[in-house]
């Protein structure tokens, strides 16, 4: 199971590589717009500097609506760095320039999933990832971790090579639920991926196991 950090903050990217666990980074528009990057230049470069502090794959997000646009502009990013996944919308036109990138050998990733249907179309045009956001379904009272294990028994079921991204993790809970349906990658804060890291039993075992040393040392 591979984890990616939901997050254009270049210090946090900084911080959950540094945990030694990090495989990759996906970003959208609004996570971009919460750092304050503005502007086609600075908003290559950021994907640029992103590049140079993770190995694995990072999702960047096209803006275009049309076909011709997103074309135009995946090809763009791809050209950033070889890491660059081109993160495109679960629209009509995304679903195509999806199979036209992946006729090319080019990552993408396909984006504001919210069913099975729009998953299997996802699949069919050759996606890397599809990105299911299950803590927004979860938002609107719907269960987004179901979502997930349908996706999972529907490409296991056609064996579609398609990596199950699980996107708009909220907490602890649905990274542990995602690595027991069997999603490939999730994604989420660094402070969901930090959390796993927590248990009181840990620390009061460490503190009594610290103080046993000091008292015959
Ligand atoms: O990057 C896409 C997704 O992970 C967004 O998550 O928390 O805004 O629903 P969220």
């Amino acid at each position: 199971m591979k984890f990616f950090i939901d997050t254009a903050n270049l210090i946090e990217i900084k911080n959950a590589n540094d945990l030694g666990i990090l495989d990759g980074v996906t970003t959208n528009p609004s996570l971009m717009a919460k750092e304050g990057i503005s502007g086609e230049e600075n908003i290559l470069n950021h994907y640029k500097n992103i590049c140079k502090i993770v190995k694995g794959d990072v999702s960047a997000e096209v803006i275009s609506t049309d076909y011709k646009g997103m074309v135009e502009e995946g090809e763009i990013l791809a050209n950033l760095n070889p890491q660059i996944v081109i993160k495109l919308p679960m629209i009509e036109s995304g679903l195509k320039a999806c199979k036209h990138f992946s006729e090319k050998g080019m990552k993408t990733n396909v984006t504001l999933v919210f069913s099975v249907g729009q998953a299997i179309l996802a699949a069919k045009a050759g996606a890397t990832y599809v990105s299911p956001f299950i803590g927004r379904l979860d938002d609107i009272s719907t269960d987004g971790l179901n979502l997930i294990s349908e996706i999972r028994e529907i490409y296991d079921n056609y064996n579609f090579k398609t990596n199950i991204l699980a996107a708009s993790i909220r907490h602890s809970m649905h990274i542990i639920n995602c690595a027991k349906i069997g999603a490939d990658v999730i994604t989420g804060p660094l402070s969901s991926i930090q959390s796993l890291l927590k248990h009181p039993l840990t620390v009061s075992g460490l503190e009594k196991f610290l103080a046993d040393y000091k008292k015959s040392n």
